[in-house]
């Protein structure tokens, strides 16, 4: 028998993908854009080849999306996030974005699945640390080779422990909420997959339909700022959240 209604302190997993943090003025990748970028493709700003070709105009575009995210704010959506795992029994909360808002919003126990675009490494060796983004590219102090921002670019591996972490939350959750991604990119997606197919709840928080949506026990079509405020209201105040 399904399974049909959630509770506060059921054990959470949550995936969260740009949509999140769109009303906090931060583009997703997939609609939109903004108007000074959008004549590249994603393949010319956001993987190692892309990188390798043209290492300037790559390292624009992160300093340009760093200092937008540095004027951004966490917005209700990544608030009620936090509220969640404050009552859930157990939570993790595995993101694909790179913008640090969660935390920000005072969510702790998080996985950056595609790293974190204020970390500079660099591309040869162990070296990590500041760079100054007046001077681009920034080169490595340690071996004189390109520094580039500690993103998952596509191509590349996920960190392995966050992407581990998230696997067993995944397993093991009762509840998978899965809060403005597209659910198009690997191995993020299939994370709610695997809990639906361990007997989870699956909800979606998406304006639009997503290769996800048909599986979603619950599908909420409105902006995570709006729904995921209200999804934690019923929670807190009925105990409950019927299916
Ligand atoms: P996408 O840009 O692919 O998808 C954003 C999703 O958010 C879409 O499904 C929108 O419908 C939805 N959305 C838009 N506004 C929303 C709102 N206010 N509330 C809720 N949802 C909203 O972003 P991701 O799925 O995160 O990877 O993309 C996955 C990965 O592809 C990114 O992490 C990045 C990208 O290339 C790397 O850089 C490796
Ligand atoms: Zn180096």
């Amino acid at each position: 028998m399904k399974p049909s209604l959630c509770e506060p302190f059921d054990r959470w997993f949550v995936l969260t993908g740009a949509g999140v943090s769109a009303e906090s003025g931060v583009p997703t990748f997939r609609s939109g854009g903004s108007a000074l970028w959008s004549r590249y493709r994603i393949e010319e700003l956001a993987t190692p080849e892309g990188f390798a070709a043209n290492p300037l105009l790559v390292w624009q575009w992160y300093v340009w999306r760093r200092e937008l995210i540095r004027r951004a704010e966490p917005n209700p959506g990544h608030l009620a996030l936090a509220r969640i795992e404050e009552f859930a029994s157990d939570f993790l909360l595995a993101t694909q974005n790179v913008d640090g808002l969660h935390q920000r919003a005072g969510s702790r126990r998080i996985e950056e699945l595609h790293g974190n675009i204020f970390l500079n490494r660099c591309s040869r060796c162990t070296w990590e640390g500041e760079i100054d983004e007046s001077t681009l590219p920034p080169l490595c102090p340690e071996c004189g080779s390109l520094v580039r921002p500690g993103v998952v670019w596509f191509g590349e591996p996920l960190p392995e422990a966050a992407l581990r972490a998230a696997e067993r939350a995944a397993r093991s959750c009762r509840v998978c909420l899965v809060v403005g991604t597209s659910a198009l990119v690997e191995p993020a997606a299939s994370l709610p997959r695997i809990a639906k197919a361990r007997g989870a709840l699956l909800l979606e928080v998406n304006p639009e339909e997503t290769p996800l949506s048909p599986l979603a026990d619950r599908t909420y079509r409105l902006p995570a700022a709006q729904a995921l405020p209200e999804l934690v209201e019923t929670l807190a105040t009925k105990g409950r959240l019927d299916l």
